[in-house]
């Protein structure tokens, strides 16, 4: 098998994307050689996600595709990882023309699946017991993901989730919460910043729970901040999780990106209170105030579910309102999808499709309005910029600000200078300036 060629697909979250990197990095340890081509590859795997029922579609439609690739190549192996394979090899199921599936603590185990195993397609698919390691600190001991991007790279410091939100899928494919130690997320990130990563966004599931050897995680958001990193940020941070001692460290970092994602769900507390965010309408909004109040330019943004099972025109009008009142700077905006296994799968009544479309339209309407004003007033400002990569015209870049927005840049410059901008209109409601100075 040394020698063979392997393709890389991700779906879902930057989790995904960030062991999608650990998997090329460990199959490149054993010989494989990563291309960019699926046509030409010998192993195609795809990094899937779970999380809404679209998702997972995808994933079967793209398997469908990739079937026509073996008329060529009969010896090619298609494998499933991540989420959605663990949800397969739980519920024992099986989609048509995949040869292995490995779930998102069994990747160490990738090489030696590979090896010993042809193409089982027409016998049916191979699975991997699901042995979940005990630490993420046996997951990632010893390997470092191979990072593609030259100015930005994740780390995890936790994996895995046990909130068990009653719509979420994520708490039973990855399960338990994994700590990551200090010492490898503090070696993994000198690496980086070696190789002139300029931008590190901490992850996890539940980021802000990180709790290991007295370690909060405020204290290893400090810790990274100390290092000489140009830009710091994290996600996702629960806002039952997120304390008064996280918004100081964020207030006090001068790396630390002028941003926190909080995942609000619903504005209603009956709805809150049946999707188990541990938090209600009023400590969310004080949370705001409280953050703004510290930090007053920090951007917050957040994610929205419409059409949870039992939410009233009522609730969702209550949605509206928070979301008016609040003036979010982003937020990710979902349907409900009923997820088996999950709590929600059992609660009615369910929301009838075509009510959920509406609602989510009138949000989305709602919020795109908000972020047009909120951009306006960028115009005239000055901003700090990190440039990220090369627009497609000459001389015109995409960077992000100290509030982690993106703006499109005009000027000379190269990926990783942090820029002076002065903003001087919107494209779109992509804020659009001119450089005038470099600090870098
Ligand atoms: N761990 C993160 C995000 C997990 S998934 C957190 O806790 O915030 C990202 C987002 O997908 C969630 O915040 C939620 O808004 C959405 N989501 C999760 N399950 C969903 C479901 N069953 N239907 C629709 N949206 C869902
Ligand atoms: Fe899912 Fe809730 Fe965990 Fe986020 S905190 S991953 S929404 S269960
Ligand atoms: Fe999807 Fe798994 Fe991430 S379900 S959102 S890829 S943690």
């Amino acid at each position: 098998m040394k020698g063979k060629t392997f393709y890389l697909l991700t779906y879902g979250c930057q989790m995904n994307v960030y062991d999608s990197r650990l998997i090329a990095e460990i199959l490149s340890k054993n010989g494989y050689k990563e291309i960019k081509d699926e046509n030409k590859a010998d192993i195609i795997i795809m990094n899937t996600c779970s999380v809404r029922k679209h998702a997972e579609q995808r994933v079967v439609g793209r398997t469908g595709d990739l079937q026509r690739l073996r008329e060529d190549n009969p010896d090619l192996i298609i494998g499933l990882v991540g989420c959605m394979a663990q949800n397969l090899i739980d519920t024992k199921e099986k989609i048509k023309g995949v040869d292995f599936m490995v779930g998102p603590d069994n990747y160490r185990e990738l090489p030696k699946i590979i090896k010993g195993n042809q193409t089982t397609a027409t016998a049916g698919c191979h699975f991997v017991p699901n042995q979940k390691y005990k630490t993420g600190l046996e997951l990632y001991e010893g390997v470092y993901a191979n990072q593609d991007n030259k100015v930005s790279a994740f780390v995890p410091v936790m994996r895995g989730c046990e909130n068990f939100c009653t719509y979420c899928i994520v708490p039973y494919v990855r399960v338990g919460l994994q700590m990551r130690p200090q010492k490898d997320i503090l070696k993994e990130v000198e690496g980086l910043l070696k190789k002139g990563i300029k931008e590190i966004i901490l992850l996890g599931q539940s980021v802000n729970e990180y709790d290991n050897n007295k370690v909060d995680f405020p204290g290893i958001l400090k810790m990274v901040s100390e290092t000489s990193v140009a830009r710091l940020g994290f996600f996702t941070s629960h806002p039952y999780y997120t304390t008064q001692k996280l918004i100081d460290v964020i207030a006090e970092g001068e790396n630390i990106y002028k941003w926190i994602h909080l995942p609000l769900q619903s504005g209603s507390n009956q709805i809150l209170k049946k999707m188990n965010r541990k938090y209600t309408k009023e400590k969310y909004m004080e949370l705001i105030c409280n953050t703004r109040e510290k930090i007053p330019n920090i951007s917050i943004t957040t994610d929205i579910i419409v059409g949870f099972p039992g939410e009233t025109d009522e609730d969702f009008q209550e949605t509206i309102e928070v979301m008016k009142e609040i003036h979010f700077d982003f937020a990710y905006m979902f349907k409900y999808s009923d997820r088996e296994r999950t709590a929600a799968y059992n609660l009615k009544p369910k929301i009838p499709e075509p009510v959920k479309t509406k609602r989510l339209s009138e949000l989305i309407d709602i919020q795109h309005k908000i972020i047009h004003i909120k951009n306006e007033q960028l115009i005239g400002t000055t901003q700090e910029v990190l440039v990220q990569y090369k627009g497609r015209k000459n001389n015109v870049w995409r960077g992000k600000t100290k509030q982690n927005e993106i703006v499109v840049v005009e000027g000379k410059t190269l990926p990783g200078e942090i820029v002076k901008v002065k903003i001087s209109s919107l494209k779109g409601w992509t804020p659009y300036g001119v450089i005038t100075d470099k600090r870098k």
